[in-house]
């Protein structure tokens, strides 16, 4: 991508280094993460305009350190090294790193020696509680810090203090040449350093993580006061970037893109037809386990808002006919996967000059991929295009693939796609079959879909929508007695799921009011013939799942 103003993120390992690049770009600054052994040719060719160092496991005396090219401290570049990357520029630099007595985890309060540059407007005034580092020792790093001799060369008086997270085993106990403490806390004399000659700053503590107070304004100053970038980096200019950029690589030839109903699918498709228009042809496959409506809400929305080329395709009886009697959710799975292949490889046939396929990859799995963790962390297939590429020979177009997923939903709305789309819920490739319980028929279905419909209408209704990640119906194949009038029923349970989540990992179940329910489960009986009994799910995940298959 073609910005000037970049921020390089240098992956040591840490799982909050994805969240300092997330910072920068809240910033309006692009940033990207590369991997810690990346070469010098390459830093100079993406050439940033700063460098983070992020945080890590290791300790930088162990036999395998992951250590950078030393030259990234010749590039005249500024660097801010994080809790491990502080350590490494100790290291590396000349300084003396060893096993703290104490591990330090969690919360921290960090006083502020310096607050002139990296630490400006940080921390709020507190009396008699620290120390400023004073004096011609401190700035040329003669201190002997792990003898604390700093206490003597300090004058006691009011002292700036902010709320750091900390996580670190290892301290700096002599900070390189050149370098002045600018913070510190009980546990660690040098929490924060600095050489203003070379640009080259370090912290302790974990500025990215939420835990910490002025994390973002430590940030902000590293970025802005220090790196001087600009804050450019707008969803506008990535859109113009972009679309540039396909516009470039696809030429004349033609795109096709498969869509789920999913966000990420249909602003790619989105962003790809603002770019290259009739050039792509979008494919809905109708799989027959869709929700009530989905297919026509799709075509509509893409066609209406976007006139864009669409192909939908009803290919429900295939699917339930490759379904029948099975009832292993995994073999469900698969023949689902197998044959949305099969569906999709026989409409972009028909189009005549295809030569790419679009897939909305998002940065995470790109991350993933590129990890130094090596090749056990392996590149997430994307759901149903993942057998696509070897049979077809298309090459790739993945527009989404500098960005988060919530980047993907600011893009979607500058690019003008209705809330709808934008913030629904999630919905597994596989669709309602994961959640028929035993083999999936069309009248199964059928019931399953009414079921949801009302679940969602009255989640909606409530204003609770947002509030969950997922909620949705399970056609249990259990048969109970019911009454209905002056009549013996025997019909089947539908359970109801609703959870709350930040990714889908992890999931509470959520507290619906009791009066929800009461209408859910009341409409739901009423309204559903073959569903006489409703019940509320209460399990969390783990140990449970989301899906109920
Ligand atoms: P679980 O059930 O594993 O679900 O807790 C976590 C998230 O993943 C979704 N999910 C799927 N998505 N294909 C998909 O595209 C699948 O086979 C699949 N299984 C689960 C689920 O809806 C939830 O958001």
């Amino acid at each position: 991508m073609h910005f000037t103003e970049k921020i390089l993120v240098l992956d040591f390992g840490s799982q909050y280094t994805q969240l300092i690049a997330r910072r920068v770009r809240e910033q309006k600054v692009y940033s990207e993460i590369l991997p810690y052994n990346v070469t010098i040719d390459r830093i100079r060719e993406f050439a940033p305009k700063g460098i983070i160092l992020s945080g890590g496991p290791s300790s930088v005396y162990d036999n395998d350190a992951p250590l950078p090219d030393k030259e990234i401290f010749n590039l005249g570049i500024p660097v801010l090294g994080i809790c491990y990357g502080m350590q490494l520029m100790a290291h590396m630099l000349g300084g003396k790193v060893a096993k703290s007595a104490k591990r330090e985890y969690g919360r921290a309060e960090l006083i502020i020696d310096d607050d002139t540059d990296l630490l400006q407007k940080i921390g709020s005034r507190v009396k008699g509680q620290g120390s400023r580092v004073q004096g011609q020792g401190a700035r040329d790093g003669k201190f002997n810090i792990q003898n604390s001799k700093l206490n003597k060369l300090v004058t006691r008086h009011s002292s700036l203090v902010t709320i750091v997270w900390m996580s670190h085993g290892d301290k700096i106990v002599r900070q390189p040449k050149g370098f002045t403490p600018i913070a510190h806390t009980d546990n660690s004399p040098v929490a924060a350093m600095a050489d203003r000659g070379r640009k080259f700053y370090a912290l302790q503590f974990h500025p990215e993580v939420a835990h910490t107070d002025n994390g973002t304004k430590i940030l902000k100053n590293f970025v802005f006061n220090i790196c001087k970038c600009r804050p450019k980096w707008t969803m506008q200019s990535f859109i113009e970037t972009t679309t540039r950029d396909i516009r470039e690589k696809v030429g004349r030839d033609k795109v096709v893109c498969a869509i789920s109903g999913g966000v990420d699918s249909a602003v790619t498709a989105v962003l790809i037809n603002k770019a290259i228009g009739r050039q792509l042809t979008c494919i809905f496959v109708d799989n027959g386990v869709l929700r009530e409506g989905e297919a026509l809400k799709v075509e509509g929305m893409l066609k209406k808002h976007f006139r864009m080329n669409i192909v939908c395709v009803d290919a429900a009886q295939r699917f339930l006919k490759k379904l029948k009697g099975v009832a292993d959710p995994e073999k469900k799975r698969k023949i689902i996967g197998n044959e949305f292949i099969h569906v999709f490889q026989e409409e972009a046939k028909k189009i005549k000059g295809a030569e790419y396929l679009a897939q909305g990859t998002l940065y995470p799995d790109v991350i993933e991929s590129i990890s130094f963790k090596g090749p056990s962390a392996m590149i997430k297939s994307h759901h149903n295009v993942g057998g696509l590429l070897k049979n077809m020979k298309l090459k790739l177009v993945e527009p989404l693939r500098e960005l988060f997923k919530d980047e993907v939903r600011v893009l979607g709305r500058e690019l003008g796609m209705p809330d709808e789309v934008i913030n629904r819920h999630p919905f597994p490739g596989p669709g309602l079959a994961i959640r028929i319980i035993d083999e999936v028929t069309q009248g199964r279905a059928d019931i399953l879909r009414k079921a949801d419909t009302i679940v969602l209408d009255e989640i909606k209704k409530a204003g609770l929508y947002h509030e969950l990640w997922q909620a949705f119906a399970v056609l249990l194949p259990i048969k109970t007695v019911g009454v209905m009038g002056d009549e013996r029923t025997y019909e089947n349970v539908v359970a109801i799921r609703a959870v709350k989540s930040v990714d889908g990992m992890t999931a509470d179940w959520a507290r619906l009011p009791y009066d929800i329910l009461g209408i859910i489960s009341n409409r739901i009986i009423n309204e559903v013939k073959g569903i006489n009994r409703v019940v509320f799910d209460i399990s969390s995940k783990p140990p449970s799942t989301i899906e109920w298959e």
